[in-house]
């Protein structure tokens, strides 16, 4: 009798266990720590719930992985429950997505408002805010110490400076010495650079309210940083995303290095030749008269509306997000919180101090237009960064480039009906 009670608790609680652990898949980024870091999120939570997770790795260019979220989500499939999504991807995707609000119990009010309504469609949040991103300028404490120099304030400082340290160190030997590096491929990390360029010759931000680009602040703007290509820039430049521009720097070969905030904590890791040689500051104004900018960036999870689980997903997007996780990625792989309160925590700020001098930028970079553009944002995005790359490599110059482009944002925009 006993045994066969015994018997009875063990099949109903091995049931219950096989009933109640179930596999969730998310979307994980790659670039730097990124992959890393999410894996030792979930295991956590796996660790703290009895639930598995499968982590499913993207492209690092955002523009690839749009295309691979796109295929997926309009065959409705339920491979994965949790997405990794751009800043500018709501209004492009938003649709495919559940409303977390039911799930979030009103923690989203301590993320930074502008990124919480960024992610609010048609009054559903769509996403939670995990990371935020700006554009920073990264340069060689010890090289700009060595030779007299301070951080440039403007792209005319930068460059003057970049051409002499370049030249100087290549004479000492070093051949490999190049002065900026950047994102320069054909891809969405082009049109956040390019757009930090337009903006801090005050050229505005491609669509503002009405379709802006072509002015002669933008045409400077890109003339200027089509003058840096084979000069202080190394020619492959034109087909670098983040990792190949941080890998240049970080093997010790650029002077400056225009990067988001994640190429700090591995620029500075044990193993890395210019640890403790690495300052950040401001994206340089275009001329005295620009301003700085940096554009913004950031990653929000999201659950699909084809998941066979939608509330254990959340539960996962309202761990990751959270507090306690946002702290972790900030201190290990400076990962910018989302949470407003960690910029005054002294652990985040010893980890990365410029999460502190650099808060402004943070807090208010340049958005991309994609509010005002909806889900036509990519379309706008491709044509600016064909545009832009097309006077960096020369095969048009900034005046026939941008004029072209007003026509075919124009067409885009249904004349102005986005
Ligand atoms: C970073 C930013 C993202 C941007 C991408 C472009 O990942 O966080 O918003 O679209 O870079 O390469």
């Amino acid at each position: 009798m006993k045994r066969s009670i015994f018997a009875a608790v063990v099949a109903s609680t091995l049931l219950s266990v096989s009933a109640y652990a179930e596999t969730l898949s998310i979307s994980c980024g790659a670039v730097g720590q990124e992959l890393e870091l999410c894996q030792q999120g979930v295991a956590a939570w796996e660790q703290e719930t009895g639930h598995t997770v499968k982590i499913i790795t993207t492209p690092n260019s955002t523009t690839e992985r749009l295309a691979l979220y796109q295929q997926l989500l309009a065959a409705g499939a339920d491979d994965i429950d949790v997405f990794q999504i751009d800043v500018i991807w709501p209004g492009i995707l938003g649709n495919h997505f559940i409303d977390l609000k039911p799930y979030s119990n009103g923690e989203e009010s301590s993320h930074f408002p502008s990124i919480v309504s960024n992610n609010t469609v048609k009054d559903r949040l769509v996403a939670m805010p995990w990371f935020t991103d700006a554009g920073v300028l990264y340069y060689r404490s010890d090289l700009l110490e060595k030779y007299g120099e301070k951080a440039p304030k403007t792209w005319e400082a930068l460059t003057a400076t970049a051409e002499k340290i370049m030249k100087a160190e290549r004479e000492a030997g070093n051949d490999k010495m190049w002065g900026f590096v950047w994102q320069g491929r054909a891809y969405e990390g082009l049109t956040c650079d390019a757009l930090e360029w337009v903006a801090s010759y005050n050229g505005g931000t491609i669509v503002d309210g009405k379709i802006t680009i072509n002015n002669d602040n933008a045409k400077q703007a890109l003339t200027t940083a089509a003058g840096w290509v084979d000069t202080i820039s190394p020619p492959g430049v034109l087909n670098y995303g983040e990792e190949e521009a941080r890998g240049v720097f970080q093997t010790g070969n650029a002077v400056f290095m225009r990067n988001w905030p994640y190429a700090w904590s591995l620029g500075n890791s044990e193993d890395s030749p210019i640890k403790g040689k690495i300052g950040v500051v401001a994206l340089p104004k275009g001329g005295e008269d620009g301003s700085h900018s940096g554009t913004l960036g950031g990653w929000q999870l999201a659950v699909s509306k084809y998941s066979k689980n939608p509330e254990l997903a959340a539960s996962l997007v309202m761990y990751l997000t959270s507090l306690e996780e946002q702290k972790r990625r900030a201190i290990v792989g400076s990962y910018n919180p989302t949470i407003e309160s960690l910029y005054s925590d002294e652990e985040v700020l010893t980890a990365v101090p410029f999460f502190g001098s650099l808060y402004d930028t943070f807090a208010n970079g340049t958005p991309r237009p994609s509010t005002a553009t909806g889900a036509k944002y990519n379309q706008v995005s491709n044509a600016f960064w064909n545009a832009t790359h097309s006077v960096l490599s020369g095969s048009q110059n900034a005046d026939v480039a941008l004029a072209k482009l007003q026509k075919d944002l124009k067409r885009i925009s249904r004349g102005g009906r986005w």
